[in-house]
């Protein structure tokens, strides 16, 4: 079968037609939207050193981020918020950046993408964890107002642990939000 076809069929086997408050809409599974993206590093993208970029690799892990986030939806989508992104080690010049990303979590019109960042030592094969993060992102509509975005299916284990874990973090996040929202209307009773 040519390649495009079976892309085809894979991606159509993946979704599945269900009906939401009147509105049908399709469920997509996490491997629908899941994506493998590798980057050579060049010297442009590196200090002096040698050493790449913390801006670089999270120029990456959005993009990465974000085709999960437009693939689930087929809609325009903005990063709302980046958690907080720790580098394990480093990456060189002549290195290979692999981005893993996937979906963890649909809430109304946002989403939860986690990307793992690895590093390839492309004259040893040596494979480093560099980073991992977690992003979200929300679908707009043609007025750049947030949309509902499309139910998420949950295969696997691995899908189900994550969509757990991406719940935590959202709950998290939002108590946050709400404390940051108060803190900025009534500073005096805040506690930081
Ligand atoms: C992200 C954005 C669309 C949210 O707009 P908003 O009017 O605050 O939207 P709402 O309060 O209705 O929230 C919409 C959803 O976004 C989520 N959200 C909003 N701000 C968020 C944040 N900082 N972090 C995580 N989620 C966020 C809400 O929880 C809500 O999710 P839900 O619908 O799944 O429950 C808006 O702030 C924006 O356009 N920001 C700029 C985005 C951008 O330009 N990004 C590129 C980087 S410069």
């Amino acid at each position: 079968m040519h390649r495009s076809v079976r892309t085809a069929a894979i991606l159509k086997k993946n979704m599945s037609e269900t009906q939401e408050s009147g509105i049908t809409r399709n469920s997509k599974t996490v491997a629908y939207s899941r994506v493998i993206m590798s980057h050579m590093m060049l010297p442009q993208d590196a200090n002096p050193a040698g050493i790449v970029h913390g801006g670089v690799v999270m120029k990456h892990i959005d993009d990465a981020a974000g085709v999960v986030a437009l693939r689930h939806t087929r809609a325009s989508v903005v990063t709302a918020s980046i958690d907080r992104l720790d580098f394990h080690n480093p990456a060189f010049i002549g290195n290979l950046l692999i981005l893993r990303a996937s979906l963890n979590l649909v809430g109304t019109t946002s989403m939860e993408v986690g990307v793992r960042v690895e590093t390839e030592d492309l004259k040893t094969g040596q494979i480093r964890h560099t980073a991992s993060a977690y992003l979200t992102f929300v679908a707009l509509d043609e007025a750049f107002r947030p949309c509902p975005v499309p139910p998420l299916t949950l295969e696997t284990e691995d899908d189900r642990r994550r969509n757990r874990q991406a719940r935590s973090r959202r709950e998290v996040r939002l108590a946050e939000k709400t404390q940051e929202t108060l803190c900025r209307s009534h500073p005096d009773a805040c506690v930081y």
